[in-house]
């Protein structure tokens, strides 16, 4: 049986507690298929265990981590007629997808032509992020506002407009890279260099067959997720999160190495404009296309001096953004997805803690790049003995004397709550400064352009 929440000993307090407490028995309870394996995923699991309507969590594949909360199964999360033919085997009532590329591949198609239940979009729809020129075209069918841009399936034509165009340029593979796949250029030369990288010499594979070229913006960046039937918007509370690999924003781009929730510089009054312009809009046009879009959309966007603008669309919960706006959700969250998966949307509002969250990522040696795995990872318990703290594993994995030990390049995301940002911060520091594993680092300014902002 998964265990219920656990957030240090701020889970026996009830402001604390989820909003249902789990009961006995019950014919309706569900069977769930979590797929992925990090952060995100053991943040999902965690909030998925403590409803009353959960009958077995199962994760495709998990880490150690998810593993208190789910019964882990050895299917990659790619390896889609694994996962077809495990919730066919066994019964499983709704299928929870994190990560983009099982999406992107067609697992909610797949899925649904068995009649499996999937929280998630299809594959046309997970082309939002799937492909940047698909995104770039819907954005402006519908008018969000998003940089002004042009597409290229042919290198020189590229360059030859790299070349003639206004710097600085952001050029982006069309493709899934990993995070990897967009370049910032200030000059001609580096945007050339960029192209040849992308188009010819194909670092990102097939995904940079087509390349994207828009207009550098200045700002913030935001991040907003929503929740949708296609219909019916259900924003989830507003994140931000840290890109860059190292302190004061400096270093290579990263999947994210922290991230803060509410957001400091908006309220929930601004967040429903900025949503009415960014995501809105989209949600209605595609529906009136007849290719509704289900689960949860992510929108990066840029807060520029002209509002909002759309860097992209993801088709999934963000990494960490999801360790910090889920440990915020007091709603039970899998009756929301189910009612998405059967594509009528029935909840009218999510209840959140008044409390605010924060994440830091404690990641290996050499992350974004290569980094070694296998090293025992001390200093779990102690961490996770500080009050109002809960540690997401995002890769770790049991080695064969059953220890912890890493197994990726984030490898935890240390979570703590606190009435403020300044004491969420306060508290996920403390905790993370517990843990200790070979050439493990993170930032330590996570949140601190918020608090001084607050101030
Ligand atoms: P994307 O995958 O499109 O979100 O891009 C990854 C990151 O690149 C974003 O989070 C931004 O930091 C940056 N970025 C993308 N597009 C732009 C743009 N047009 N102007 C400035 N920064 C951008
Ligand atoms: N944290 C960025 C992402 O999930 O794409």
């Amino acid at each position: 049986m998964p265990r219920p929440c656990e957030l240090g000993r701020a889970s026996e307090r009830p402001d604390m507690m989820p909003e249902n407490k789990r009961p006995e028995g019950g014919a309706d309870k569900l069977k769930v298929l979590l797929v992925g394996g990090g952060g995100r995923e053991h943040a999902l699991a965690w909030k998925i265990a403590q409803s009353p309507k959960l009958a077995k969590l199962y994760c495709a594949p998990g880490n150690a981590g998810i593993a208190k909360h789910a019964e882990c199964v050895n299917v990659s999360s790619d390896d889609l007629d694994g996962l077809l033919k495990f919730a066919v085997d066994n019964k499983i009532d709704l299928t929870v997808v994190g990560p983009e590329l099982p999406l992107v591949a067609g697992i909610y198609d797949k899925f649904h032509a068995r009649g499996l239940k999937v929280f998630g979009p299809s594959a046309k729809m997970a082309m939002l992020e799937g492909s940047k020129s698909f995104s770039k075209d819907v954005m402006n069918r519908f008018g969000v506002p998003t940089a002004a841009y042009e597409v290229f399936t042919h290198a020189k034509e590229a360059m030859h407009y790299a070349v003639e165009t206004e710097m600085p340029v952001v050029i982006k593979a069309d493709g899934l890279a990993a995070g990897k796949g967009v370049v910032m250029c200030d000059t001609s030369e580096q945007a050339v260099a960029a192209l040849s990288g992308i188009m010819e010499k194909k670092v990102f594979g097939a995904a940079g067959d087509k390349v994207v070229i828009e207009q550098k913006l200045e700002g913030e960046e935001l991040s907003i997720l929503v929740l949708t039937d296609g219909e019916t918007i259900l924003p989830l509370a507003s994140a931000r999160d840290h890109k860059r690999a190292y302190e004061h924003d400096r270093g290579p781009n990263t999947g994210g190495m922290g991230a803060y929730s509410p957001s400091a510089q908006f309220d929930e009054a601004s967040i429903g404009t900025i949503i009415d312009k960014t995501v809105r809009p989209i949600i209605d046009g595609l529906r009136k296309e007849g290719t509704p879009y289900r689960g949860v959309l992510y929108a990066g966007l840029m807060m520029t001096k002209d509002g909002p603008y759309v860097l992209e669309y993801n088709c999934r919960f963000g990494d960490p953004e999801t360790e910090v706006i889920l440990p915020r959700l007091k709603t039970d969250l899998l009756p929301v997805m189910m009612e998405i998966a059967g594509g009528k949307l029935r909840h009218r509002s999510l209840q959140w803690h008044e409390k605010s969250c924060i994440t830091v990522v404690m990641a290996s040696g050499g992350y974004p790049g290569a980094c070694q795995k296998g090293f025992p990872i001390r200093g779990l318990p102690a961490a996770e003995a500080v009050p109002d703290v809960v540690v997401f594993h995002a890769g770790t994995a049991f080695n064969e004397k059953k220890e912890v030990v890493t197994a990726g390049g984030r490898v935890l995301a240390v979570t703590a709550l606190g009435d403020s940002l300044r004491a969420a911060c306060e508290t996920a520091y403390q905790a993370i400064h517990q843990i200790h594993f070979e050439g493990g680092f993170f930032r330590r300014d996570i949140g601190r352009r918020a608090i001084e902002v607050l101030k």
